[in-house]
């Protein structure tokens, strides 16, 4: 009995699916330099080390920085890595079978995008699950790969029927052939940065390296990344860096934060996946959006590497970390993704500007921009309680001439949005119907702003420029509550921007 409990201690079962150095390996040249690839899938991996240069010097960093550009790899991510590694391990045991399987996996879009990669050269019909917070960029490069896509709630808890985890399992089982490689809870995962990543690391470095810093999302990369260098190269710390909001650094971070979502895309997560091994990390730190996003732009702008938000988090955490070294010491910080994920996310300043996440344009020539929006200047809508039919609220959105209704909880407070577009797309694209619940007809990400943080004519204007409308709300500072107010359109801001103009006049 107490020899079963030892077998099943948690400690057992992350030595054995960490036993990285007796696992049959695959490690490449370390060159770039082939001629001639013979598939694209060949051409993964070997990214390049870039030295950076003018942001630690900003922040008065002393050592040396370097920047693994795993956002140069064929897919555009680190994840390709390890999509590919579980496909060939897959081929290899026989459970994958070209032109028969499908890959069916979870995903927060990169290791779709790797797998949509390796089923397209490979022939394999591919299908990805991801949350709704993942960009349209990202669905998009999945759909051209000729993947199939479902998208799940982002707010679902990864034990919750409907998470892009357990609708995954489900399908799984459900569809003859198909194959869930499961990057949460398969050794290619870790091993694949193990030889790799990790490898490439410690070559061009000469096996000299004080600190390596990764985010954390399925933990892939820093746990096996950690494993290789602290066989090769003891004295390096290894960093992760995981966002406020999520649990992978507990039980340190747990209950420091009330985050429930945030923007930064790939980590974090509300459990601990088994490619997890918390025991090579040295030290975990805690990101936020906006300081991710602001240090984003600035590698992008700065240093021309044309990376994603989860980059930002890496170089904040890795600056914050690499205080602490001197001199000629040498921190290496990897950037998993490309910016082509956020072509209409951070990169757009409208949206940044839209979430606070920097200061709203200054339009001085217009002087109607800081006006603050009033109550009479927005076009009323119609609410529609969380537990009617999508009939009713199609029938109600029409009676009601404007272009949403707000869609409101038990307390009247706003949950999410009912536009005729969004149901024709539910109806057309998704094969929805309008017997199913509103729940799959509401969109929870839409534009709004609240009164009670006296928005201006100016932020509408900005938000208009990414959006068709704003929803404006206005919020009870006890309750919480979410009002709606009414909406604002091009046609409504025009409209007040000519009253303005005129009493501004004084005709
Ligand atoms: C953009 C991005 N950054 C970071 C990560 C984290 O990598 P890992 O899953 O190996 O922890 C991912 C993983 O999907 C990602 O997509």
């Amino acid at each position: 009995m107490s020899n079963h409990v030892e077998e099943n201690s948690t400690e057992n079962v992350v030595r054995k699916f960490f036993n990285l150095k007796e696992m049959p390996h695959i490690v490449k040249p370390l060159d770039r330099n082939q001629k001639i690839h013979p598939h694209i899938l060949n051409a993964i991996g070997n990214t390049p080390l870039v030295k950076l240069s003018k942001i630690p010097k900003d922040e008065g960093i002393k050592c040396d920085m370097y920047a693994k550009c795993e956002f140069l790899n064929p897919g555009g991510s680190v994840k390709d890595r390890i999509a590919y590694r579980m496909v060939l391990d897959a081929e290899e045991k026989g459970i994958l079978k070209p032109g028969k399987s499908v890959i069916v996996e979870p995903t927060s879009g990169n290791t779709g995008i790797g797998l949509a990669l390796a089923s397209a050269v490979r022939g394999y019909r591919c299908i990805i699950v991801l949350p709704e917070k993942m960009s349209d960029e990202k669905v998009n490069t999945l759909i051209a790969l000729g993947a199939e896509i479902i998208r799940t709630p982002t707010e679902a808890a990864w034990n919750d029927p409907t998470s892009n985890l357990m609708v995954a399992h489900r399908l799984s089982k459900e569809i003859p052939d198909a194959v869930l490689l499961d990057q949460y809870n398969n050794p290619c995962n870790p091993l694949a940065h193990y030889d790799g990543t990790a490898e490439e690391i410690l070559w061009s470095l000469d096996d000299d390296v004080d600190m390596v810093v990764m985010g954390a999302g399925t933990s892939g990369t820093v746990s096996g990344v950690g494993h290789k260098i602290k066989e090769r190269c003891p004295k390096c710390i290894v960093v992760g860096v995981d966002p406020y909001g999520s649990i992978l650094a507990q039980p340190e971070d747990l209950n420091k934060t009330d985050v429930q979502i945030y923007e930064v895309e790939g980590i974090g997560y509300d459990f601990l996946p088994a490619s997890l091994d918390r025991g090579v990390i040295d030290k975990w730190i805690k990101s936020e959006d906006h300081a991710s996003l602001e240090m984003a732009r600035r590698l992008i702008k700065d240093e021309g590497l044309l990376c994603g938000g989860s980059s930002g988090s890496a170089m904040w955490g890795a600056i914050q970390a690499a205080r602490s070294l001197k001199e000629g010491q040498k921190c290496v910080v990897l950037l998993p993704d490309n910016i082509r994920n956020y072509m209409t996310k951070f990169i757009s300043d409208q949206w940044m500007e839209a979430r606070n996440f920097q200061p709203l344009v200054v339009k001085e020539h217009l002087p109607w921009w800081s006006k603050p929006v009033t109550e009479n200047m927005v076009q009323s809508i119609k609410s529609v309680s969380h537990d009617s039919s999508p009939s009713h609220a199609l029938a109600t959105l029409k009676e009601s001439g404007a272009p949403v209704l707000s869609v409101v909880n038990d307390k009247g407070s706003v949950i999410g949005v009912f536009t005729a577009d969004n149901a024709r797309k539910r109806l057309v694209n998704l094969s929805g119907s309008l017997a199913e619940s509103l729940e799959k007809f509401t969109v929870k990400k839409f534009y709004k702003v609240d009164l009670t943080l006296k928005p201006t004519l100016g932020l509408v204007s900005r938000m208009l420029d990414i959006a068709p409308h704003v929803v404006v709300v206005k919020t009870d500072a006890s309750t919480h509550i979410e009002t709606p107010v009414g909406v604002f359109t091009s046609e409504n801001l025009l409209t007040s921007i000519s009253t303005e103009s005129k009493i501004m006049n004084g005709s």
